[in-house]
């Protein structure tokens, strides 16, 4: 089953509670929530307070930290309700200890990879992550391109998985629409977030079953 997890960086900040429960009521399994610096990638975006609110709408908040030294935010989003917490392997010194840090402040745990990073972050803290997040755009802004050459790893990393016999969620995030979906998720994909295409799509419910290969 492949799910689906609309990304609120693209939604009507005016009208932000209502673009959370719209997607909901279309059948959006978590709400992707993206935390942004202005330091690991060049935009600022949300922070815990948003987070809080948007965990109301029941949806689980899946919160992508994109932000140097997640060690310093975990406790702090989790208590601001997120469900998932997801960290950049290129944001820690110390991947291994701030995946545990999660587990025990109650969330899943997931690890996130820039194009550049090599699915092989992967290699030896596999079975301490919940999720890995393939990033399929540079980290930072909606409305990419997906890079091609990204769909590949997210195959090395489910190759990787079903060799250690472990069924993380692979996760993508970044460029993802009707013409792209099928692409990632014949590549092992089963968590596709969708920010641009998904909010500017006429029909929010049947851009999700599209994604989901239903229609
Ligand atoms: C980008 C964010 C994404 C973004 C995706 O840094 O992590 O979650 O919202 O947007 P689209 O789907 O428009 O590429
Ligand atoms: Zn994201």
């Amino acid at each position: 089953m492949i799910k689906v997890a609309p990304s609120l960086l693209a939604a009507d900040y005016l009208k932000i509670g209502e673009d959370i429960r719209r997607v909901a009521e279309a059948g959006a399994d978590w709400l992707h929530f993206d935390v942004m610096d202005g330091s690991f990638v060049p935009n600022v975006s949300f922070g815990p307070e948003m987070c809080r609110r948007a965990a109301t709408c029941g949806l689980p908040v899946d919160a992508h930290l994109m932000v140097v030294k997640p060690e310093k935010h975990i406790e702090t989003f989790a208590a601001a309700g997120a469900k998932i917490i997801t960290v950049h392997a290129e944001a820690t010194v110390h991947l291994h200890r701030c995946l545990q840090q999660i587990r025990a402040a109650g969330c899943m745990a997931g690890v996130a990879l820039n194009p550049a990073t090599s699915h092989e972050a992967l290699r030896y803290v596999l079975g301490d992550f919940d999720l890995a997040l393939v990033m399929t755009v540079n980290p930072g802004f909606g409305g990419q391109k997906l890079i091609p050459a990204c769909i590949d790893k997210v195959a090395a990393v489910r190759r990787m998985l079903d060799d250690a016999g472990l069924n993380a969620i692979v996760e993508v995030d970044g460029g993802v629409n009707l013409d792209t979906a099928p692409r990632l998720v014949a590549a092992g994909a089963d968590m596709l977030v969708a920010g641009s295409a998904l909010y500017g799509a006429k029909d929010v419910a049947a851009f999700i079953r599209g994604v989901r290969g239903e229609n």
